[in-house]
């Protein structure tokens, strides 16, 4: 049995030594890497007299220090280190290595993704590549030279500018690349194969031409073009939005099949998922088009926050991921509509870090301790991490919030850094103070805020009492309150919003209150008559509102905040959906103000899509003391069937209006419609009407984009199961050979709520589009079956036993993806006797399994805790 590590915060120490240059060279060949590397060392800690290399799964063939070649002797070899007595200042290491790429399934390190030779080495890959002092706080100048064969790989790219090419004997050739900026060696990067590409070029605001190219497997060329422009609008935007000019001659993205996340930020050679880079109007939905726009955009902006300003060790990761999360939802607003981007980010992160923040795993931004540093990408680190940054915006404003940035990259360019020195740049420019602001960054769990309010009529006064409700920390100690600004409005009969005035609070702007303690009770003036209350508007700090004074009917129909707009329809559906889990009729004032809001011909169609969308599965779940999957689904569809059958003519019309199949376009008008319409189209599907699902059908058929063409199947499977198999069929005959578009099918029947879902999707394993080494095939067909709540949580049990099966397989594959899907088990604690004592066997297996990952590992005990 291996021995689980705990690696602490507390114990950090730079690096006794450090890498100032490293020039390497790669022989490429079918079976095998050669890999010899040079580097220049410094010593850093005058005391130090031993160097450590990181090292992991490398046949090492020989050493020299100085010219000097070691025997066995002369150095020490751990499982995962090489240890070589050194007691000079400088020193000249050498050292040639052989890899495995083929054999590589964990996809970290150098490996094969389809014929492709590609890297990936955040956090910790580059060891598997060569020994190194692998840790970010080592910054080195690298140079690559690459030997292959020519016919097998015409195109040899690594990081930084290209220095040469030459042809050498035996059909090989090599290519040379020097990167002038030194950087840590989770941001190396190499890929080798015969690649096909589009190219382009972008000028800098001093003047500077920039080389662009977009590498896919060939044949796929035409599907990079949406990625090209995401990619030049990014560079003006990053220019335009916050000074920053792009600092090599050329950036290269690739896209490959095999790809753990969704993409890597490497200097200069961006590698991706090709999820988050090929799309068409056949193959692509609408979701994807903006995925990949921010996809390329966040990897684009880390070469300044992430690269050339980089964490001094992993515990920092927020400071890179959570800022760039931050700046890729701020460009993909301004390149589409800012409030439609903003409630799409919110519904992303209260479905996803929420939870991850009520449950086992919960772990704050900056968390103090890790056992596999693989299982801190998390929806904490970067979602959660993005609304931490997005306070202190609205806290400075938008210039201040400028100043402070040029600040933060005037200071610390080509330094390894933590959040420290990130916040302060911020207090620099901030009108407040923020040492209590910096509990965001140490604390972990969602607060609460409670609040209520009394008008008293005779001295025109509103008084507000907020009371912050901070929930235990994950071993059950108290935290303390928060300070966050506050984002409110006191409403007037016809919308307006009263002046704020008052002498109890700190108003960093006209409607932003600056609230620090555990209770505040704040008197506003001047308030000449009850005023209804609009809360957290645009979602200004993270928390968990519980107020029950709010007016839902009045706010959904008359809030100016689009936000608060959308979250009364929220709150409103939650509370009638939970009424009628708990046996009560469906609330009338429910139905009639979405009604108003379905028939308002004034709501742009996005929103209203988005307005219009029921409370989902997993918000009613979270909500639960003990979770049951089955009263809240039979509330939900009765929900959908009411307004249907309700609405149901009104919905068909507009249904009528919206569509048109020979619409394509990516364009957010075009978008809009489709949203709306998809939405339309799976409200009245469940009414269960003959004719409905006969134009559903019609509307899979006729339809050219892939948006509307996978929802109207998605509901075929789920509502009419006599079309869907026709369908179905169709789909696959259509995309068998197309990876990406097998992905959608996998998740449609992995996804389905009928019965028999668990022995499909087992089935489906054999397919032969199917293979478990690809990450993005498990994410589509295992991932989608374990966050299907009605299958997973089957009675039977059975769900939970195929999902642990998996876990155990996977992990002897990647344990990456294994430890993902792990994750499955969060809701542990909070399920009923009878479903946790079978989630507690399958959960005690896994743990239990010989030869379990550090990854898994983790994951599971902590559920188990
Ligand atoms: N740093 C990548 C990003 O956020 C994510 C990533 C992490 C990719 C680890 C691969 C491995 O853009
Ligand atoms: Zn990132």
């Amino acid at each position: 049995m291996q021995e689980h590590k705990t690696i602490y915060y507390k114990d950090y120490l730079p690096s006794d030594y450090t890498v100032v240059n490293c020039s390497l060279e790669f022989i490429i060949e079918e079976s095998s890497t050669r890999v010899e590397n040079i580097m220049e060392i410094r010593r850093q800690n005058p005391s130090a007299k031993e160097l450590r290399l990181d090292g992991e799964k490398l046949d090492l063939e020989l050493i020299w220090v100085n010219d000097v070649l070691l025997d066995e002797t002369m150095y020490t070899k751990e499982e995962n280190a090489l240890l070589i007595p050194l007691d000079t200042d400088e020193a000249r290491i050498r050292i040639i290595n052989r890899i495995y790429p083929d054999e590589n399934t964990e996809l970290e390190g150098l490996y094969r993704s389809g014929g492709i030779w590609c890297t990936q080495n955040e956090p910790e890959g580059f060891r598997r590549i060569t020994y190194f002092i692998d840790r970010p706080d080592v910054m080195t100048k690298f140079t690559t030279k690459i030997i292959a064969s020519k016919e097998r790989c015409p195109v040899l790219l690594s990081n930084g500018n290209l220095r040469g090419t030459a042809t050498l004997d035996n059909g090989k050739h090599l290519a040379l690349w020097e990167d002038p900026i030194p950087k840590p060696s989770y941001l190396f990067a190499l890929v080798a194969g015969d690649l096909g590409s589009i190219t382009d070029t972008f000028t800098t605001m001093s003047g500077k031409k920039v080389d662009l190219a977009i590498y896919c497997d060939r044949g796929n060329e035409d599907k990079c073009h949406h990625a090209m422009r995401s990619l030049k609008k990014s560079m003006e935007w990053d220019e335009y939005t916050y000074g920053r000019e792009y600092d090599l001659e050329i950036y290269n993205i690739v896209a490959v099949d095999s790809f753990n996340m969704g993409a890597m930020e490497n200097k200069g050679l961006n590698i991706f998922n090709s999820h988050y880079v090929l799309a068409d109007e056949d193959t692509a939905t609408d979701a994807d088009f903006m995925g990949i726009e921010s996809v390329i955009a966040h990897e684009y902006f880390h070469n300044w926050t992430g690269n050339r300003i980089t964490c001094r060790n992993w515990f920092e990761l927020t400071l890179k991921e959570g800022l760039t999360v931050f700046r890729d939802q701020c460009f993909s607003a301004d390149m589409n509509s800012e409030l439609t981007q903003r409630l799409d980010d919110v519904r992303a992160l209260r479905e996803r870090q929420f939870v991850e923040d009520a449950g086992p795993t919960a772990h704050p931004i900056k968390p103090d301790h890790y056992m596999e540093i693989n299982n801190f990408y998390t929806a904490t680190v970067y979602e959660k991490g993005a609304e931490v940054i997005r306070m202190m915006y609205t806290v400075l404003g938008r210039e201040k919030f400028r100043e402070a940035t040029d600040s933060y990259f005037e200071w610390y360019d080509g330094k390894a850094v933590g959040t420290e020195e990130f916040l302060k740049a911020m207090q620099s420019q901030s009108p407040v103070d923020l040492s209590q602001f910096k509990r965001w960054y140490s604390q972990e769990r969602t607060p609460v805020l409670n609040v209520s309010s009394q008008y008293r009529p005779e001295s025109a006064e509103l008084v507000l009492k907020i009371n912050q409700i901070i929930p235990n920390n994950t071993k059950n100690h108290e935290q303390l309150p928060y300070a966050m600004p506050f984002r409110i409005a006191l409403l007037a009969e016809d919308g307006s919003e009263y002046p704020l005035k008052s002498d109890d609070v700190t108003l960093v702007h006209r409607d932003v209150v600056w609230l620090e303690k555990s209770v505040h009770e704040i008197v506003f003036k001047d308030i000449s008559s009850a005023p209804r209350l609009s809360l957290n508007r645009g979602f200004s700090a993270p928390v968990i509102i519980e107020c029950d004074e709010l007016d839902y009917p009045f706010l959904m129909a008359n809030d100016r905040d689009g936000f608060v707009r959308y979250e009364a329809a929220h709150q409103f559906g939650i509370e009638t959906l939970e009424a009628m889990m708990n046996g009560a009729e469906v609330n009338e004032h429910y139905i009639e103000s979405y009604g108003a809001i379905l028939c308002d011909g004034s709501i742009e169609a996005m929103f209203k899509s988005q307005i219009l969308e029921l409370p989902t599965l997993t918000t009613l779940m979270q909500r639960q003391a003990v979770i049951d999957v089955d009263v809240i689904f039979n509330a939900h569809e009765k929900l959908k069937q009411v307004l249907a059958r309700r609405y149901f003519s009104e919905m068909l019309s507009m249904l009528e209006g919206l569509y048109n199949p020979s619409n394509a376009h990516i364009d957010g008008v075009s978008m809009g419609k489709r949203a709306l319409k998809n939405r339309l189209l799976g409200l009245l599907m469940s009414a269960g009407d003959e004719s409905v699902n006969a134009l559903c059908l019609s509307h899979y058929h006729e339809s050219l984009s892939m948006s509307e063409r996978l929802t109207a199947l998605d509901l075929l499977e789920n509502y009419a199961p006599d079309l869907a198999s026709g369908a179905l069929d169709d789909f696959y005959r259509r995309y068998q050979d197309q990876t990406l578009v097998m992905n959608k099918y996998f998740a449609v029947c992995a996804s389905s709520r009928r019965e028999g879902t668990m022995e499909r999707v087992a089935a489906l394993q054999e397919n032969s589009a199917y293979d478990v080494k690809v990450p993005n095939l498990v994410r589509s067909l295992i991932g989608s079956f374990a966050r299907n709540p009605v299958a997973f949580y089957h009675r039977s049990g059975t769900g939970f036993r195929f999902v642990a099966e998996k876990v155990i397989e996977i992990d002897a594959i990647n344990p990456q993806i294994a430890s993902g899907l792990a994750g499955a088990f969060k809701n542990y604690p909070k399920l009923s006797h009878e479903q946790k004592a079978q989630m507690g066997i399958e959960l005690e297996r896994i743990k239990n399994h010989p030869d379990l990952s550090n990854n898994v590992y983790e994951i599971v005990s902590k559920i188990l805790e």
